[in-house]
């Protein structure tokens, strides 16, 4: 067991509401509106915002203007925007845009892969491959992404060992941060701890992040059993944005004023403020959406 003694006093909240909340909201809010709801968050605190996602528009048509949402994007001392990238394309796309951090996605099972990507997982480390070396060559900030890191849709439980293999894959490939994710938000407490004692021997909980759904009800539950382990770094998504495709009428993912407000009640400091967080939210809820981009769902 790994368990430390040593909570940590501090945690890092990755905001992917933009990003991993949006991309699951039904219909796309304007240009301006994501920007502003972007920049708002920064401002409440957040570190490390997701701001975009460079994949295939008819794949996620709601982040089909991310290049735009990152252009508009004032620089803030301190924050880093990161936006997600499938491929070289979309590489190109975050070059372009001018984004300093990128998130590469893996999914520890073939079942996923194929569903979410269209290749194996093989093949998708061909392409994250080339597009890693450019961004070290780049110098730019590389989180790798498990997907379905406990349970997946199409492939029941994942084994421990499976998203060892794939987070070292991605270590290798020069990620600064590993996140691991519940993507469809069913792990137990329980879960957590198999999954760490596999993975922490092998990777320092320094660059280990985890990523939470709130499908039911267990994601505070599984910080909890995290922080135990001295993991520092978790996602969340303000106004618990984002719901889950494979779930519908679910919860979405861990609302990060939730987070923010569970942490301090542990004595756990984010600098993040959880009042400003919600109220970015509500201001984003104002703005009308723009119905039809997503006209299929
Ligand atoms: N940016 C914009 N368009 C892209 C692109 C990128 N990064 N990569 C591919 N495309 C376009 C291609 O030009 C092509 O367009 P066309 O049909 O108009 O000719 C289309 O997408 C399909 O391209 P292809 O190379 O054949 O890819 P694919 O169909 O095998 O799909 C991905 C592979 C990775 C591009 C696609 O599955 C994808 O974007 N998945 C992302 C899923 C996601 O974001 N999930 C949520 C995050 S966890
Ligand atoms: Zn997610």
């Amino acid at each position: 067991m790994n368990h430390s003694t040593d909570r940590p006093t501090r945690v890092t909240i990755v905001e992917v509401g933009p990003r991993d909340g949006l991309q699951n909201d039904p219909g796309a809010y304007p240009t301006n509106a994501k920007i502003a709801f972007i920049e708002a968050l920064a401002t409440a605190g957040l570190p490390v915002v997701e701001a975009g996602s460079f994949v295939s528009p008819a794949a996620i048509p709601q982040l089909a203007d991310s290049d735009d949402v990152i252009r508009g994007l004032t620089p803030k001392d301190g924050v880093r925007y990161v936006a997600l990238v499938p491929n070289e394309r979309g590489y190109d796309r975050a070059v372009a845009a001018g984004v300093n951090s990128i998130a590469l996605f893996a999914s520890a099972t073939e079942e996923f892969s194929q569903a979410n990507l269209r290749a194996s997982i093989d093949e998708t480390f061909v392409r994250f491959q080339a597009v890693a070396s450019r961004a070290r060559a780049d110098r730019r900030w590389i989180r790798g992404y498990v997907s379905v890191a406990y349970t997946c849709p199409y492939a029941g439980p994942t084994k421990p060992a499976l998203v060892l293999k794939v987070a070292s894959r991605l270590l290798d490939l020069g990620c600064d941060e590993i996140a691991l994710a519940d993507t469809i938000g069913v792990a137990e407490p329980g879960d957590i701890r198999q999954l760490l004692d596999v993975v922490l021997p092998a990777i320092p909980r320094e660059r280990l992040a985890l990523h939470f759904h709130d499908t039911n009800g267990r994601a505070l539950a599984n910080v909890d059993a995290a922080l135990e382990y001295g993991i520092a770094t978790f996602d969340g998504s303000a106004g618990g944005l984002g719901g889950c495709p494979y779930a519908p009428g679910a919860p979405g993912n861990l609302a990060t004023e939730l987070l923010v407000r569970s942490l301090a009640a542990r004595g756990i400091e984010t600098g993040v403020d959880a009042e400003a967080v919600r109220n970015a939210v509500t201001a984003l809820r104002a703005q009308p959406k723009r119905l039809g981009a997503d006209a299929d769902d």
